[in-house]
């Protein structure tokens, strides 16, 4: 194979996502693997001995990171990365994350086959916890990596049962010594399905990423009063449950009025104390809304704190808003995208540009390296969902991008 028709291995990096997705692989067809769970353990130990048959060397930072490298002929340049995450959502599906990772694999392979050698390294970058799922908020390790997050405050992180997110890492075997933030890069490019319908409905196979919604986390508390459910009357209750929902419809219609790039859920809501004939006194809820445009975002903060004030004083309640997370919208490097958008030409393949709507590492890589993003449709725009699927053509298209890019970055 020559340079100018060099292209993956369609049918190996096939093979690699449907063996990975047997890693947590759920009845429904989808994967449930959390973020520093046995299953997160087995698919990185599997990542690990691919990475060193392809000759990668690997490192492991102290957020639990994966770097691989491939060497370049050149040391002393700065690699070019190529990564994305191996955990999933608990009803997740197969291409979510991994598909980024398993192609800078596939690269790698690729060029050793080729018998290529790159004059800057390649990097092949699984980050830890992308999805935040189990451990909030999500690309917690890229975060750390890129100084917007504080490392005290990632390792302390607690899942729903109080494990601390650095004692899980430790438990799995992965917290790593190298310290975090040392790898520097030239350039990191993520692949990765859209997540969304318009790739689809537009008829294009490659997504040229210029931007990323910016989002906001938090954890929500409504507290009224617990009492009987017989014997209370209906005016003299307090009942958290009932105004935490005019507060989630509030939410609904805050997200609304920002649409149509506006969006807000609540993913997670308990009743407090859980029983059927006690009126529930308590309410706990988790909270994230994103919008592509920060004074939006900012509008979007505003509002749903006065929704919130507006429904405690109604209903008699409290309600408490922890913001744990907010990551402002991000713009890609021109001069990478233009490297994605140039690859795609060369392979002929119909490309256009598009936002983000989810959260990727490369938000916060793009803070501390110039980066971009490329994505290929999922059908029906559907994932964080068993269902999720894409086509083996489309992957390939991608990782063929992301090749061709990568080359041309890394020299
Ligand atoms: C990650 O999957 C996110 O966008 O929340
Ligand atoms: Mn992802
Ligand atoms: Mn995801």
């Amino acid at each position: 194979m020559t340079r100018a028709n060099l292209s993956i291995n369609s049918d190996r990096l096939w093979a690699t996502i449907l063996e990975t997705a047997e890693i947590g692989g759920t009845p429904k067809g989808g994967v449930c693997r959390l973020a520093l769970t046995e299953e997160d353990r087995r698919v990185r130990d599997w990542f690990a001995a691919a990475c060193r048959e392809a000759g990668l060397e690997l490192a492991v930072d102290s957020m639990g990171s994966m770097f691989a490298t491939r060497p370049g002929r050149d040391m002393t340049k700065a690699p070019v990365a190529i990564g994305s995450h191996l955990d999933t959502q608990p009803t997740g599906g197969k291409f979510d994350g991994i598909l980024g990772v398993l192609a800078g694999l596939e690269i790698a392979r690729t060029l050793n086959e080729a018998d290529i050698e790159t004059d800057a390294p390649l990097m092949v970058v699984n980050w830890t916890n992308e999805e935040g799922a189990r451990f909030a908020p999500g690309m917690i390790a890229s975060g750390v990596y890129s100084g917007e997050v504080d490392m005290a405050f990632a390792l302390g992180r607690p899942d729903r049962d109080g494990v601390r997110f650095g004692d899980a890492l430790e438990a799995i075997g992965y917290r790593g010594t190298e310290p975090v933030g040392e790898r520097r890069f030239s350039a990191m490019l993520e692949l990765h399905i859209e997540q969304g319908p318009i790739l689809e409905a537009d008829g294009k196979t490659i997504g040229i990423v210029t931007a990323g919604k910016g989002s906001v986390w938090a954890d929500g508390r409504v507290l009224g009063k617990d009492s009987h459910a017989g014997s209370t009357p209906m005016p003299m209750r307090r009942d958290a449950l009932t105004a935490f929902s005019e507060f989630a419809l509030a939410v609904e219609r805050i997200a609304r009025e920002h649409g149509p790039d506006g969006v807000g859920t609540i993913g997670v809501a308990e009743a407090l104390p859980a029983s059927r004939n006690t009126i529930p006194g308590e309410m706990r809820f988790t909270l994230e809304y994103r919008h592509p445009e920060r004074a939006m975002l900012d509008s979007m903060d505003r509002a749903i704190a006065s929704a919130a004030s507006a429904v405690a004083s109604a209903r008699g309640v409290s309600i408490g808003i922890d913001r744990i997370w907010r990551k402002d919208p991000v713009s890609f490097d021109p001069r990478i995208c233009r490297a994605v958008e140039a690859a795609a030409a060369e392979l002929g393949l119909p490309a256009r540009t598009i936002t983000s709507g989810a959260g990727h590492d490369a938000f916060f890589a793009a803070t501390v390296a110039p980066t971009a993003m490329i994505f290929v449709p999922c059908k029906d725009g559907v994932s964080h969902n068993e269902e999720e699927s894409a086509t083996q053509a489309d992957c390939a298209a991608g990782a063929n991008v992301l090749l061709r890019a990568a080359l041309a970055l890394a020299g």
